[in-house]
């Protein structure tokens, strides 16, 4: 069995894209593989004519920032701790995406509630990568929510952001399968092996479409 079914606008060679132009800054909380596949998309894929400006991370002691050092994309910490409440923070990691000229924000793993003065300023111009077939099993722990609701079928859903917490505009998704003998660890590999898979082509779609999931 296939480990994953993408939604056909994005299975490869089914729809040409141009490569579109824009400056991405990056978020994220953890490893950051979703991170350093849309760079490698950047350097020579999908994403060719885009800038990656930075990435920002909220947790000091998180993988993802080795990858960008070792990648040599700028990156800073931006812890939430260090700030009184949300919106303090939001402001904070705003500021820096600004100063990074950013046209666009891509949400790799990023764990905190963005307030609506961030999807203010990038109003359209935000995408999440969530680890399930949205609407199902918003939230934090959406893989082991899938494994205890007992689905059958769950994938991942590349969607704008807008003030919903996992929710706004669908762009794209992947049906991964899960199997019988599947724990946390497994399910969670092949759903990031299907993300690896549709984030670049999804962030080109939406960049190509000006902030629009494609019909
Ligand atoms: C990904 O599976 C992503 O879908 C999930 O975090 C993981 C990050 O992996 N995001 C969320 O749960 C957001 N609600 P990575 O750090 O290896 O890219």
């Amino acid at each position: 069995m296939d480990d994953f079914l993408a939604s056909p606008d994005f299975e490869f060679g089914q729809r040409s894209l141009s490569r579109p132009s824009a400056t991405l800054g990056i978020l994220a909380s953890g490893s950051g593989s979703n991170f350093e596949t849309i760079v490698d998309a950047a350097d020579g894929g999908i994403l060719d004519d885009c800038r990656i400006a930075g990435l920002v991370c909220n947790e000091p002691d998180a993988a993802c920032l080795q990858r960008a050092r070792r990648l040599d994309v700028p990156h800073r910490v931006i812890d939430h701790r260090d700030f009184p409440d949300r919106t303090d923070f939001d402001t904070e990691v705003v500021d820096q995406l600004t100063s990074w000229s950013v046209d666009w924000v891509i949400m790799a793993g990023w764990m905190r509630i963005v307030t609506p003065a961030f999807i203010e300023a990038f109003h359209r111009r935000i995408l999440n990568i969530h680890p399930s077939l949205l609407p199902s099993f918003p939230g934090a722990h959406a893989v082991a929510d899938a494994l205890e609701a007992g689905v059958r079928m769950t994938g991942c859903t590349v969607h704008i952001v807008t003030e919903d917490v996992d929710d706004g505009p669908i762009v794209a998704q992947a049906a991964v399968p899960v199997r019988s003998d599947d724990d946390v660890d497994s399910l969670q590999q092949r759903i990031h092996r299907a993300e690896h898979a549709i984030f670049p082509r999804a962030i080109a779609a939406t960049i190509e479409a000006g902030g629009t999931p494609v019909e």
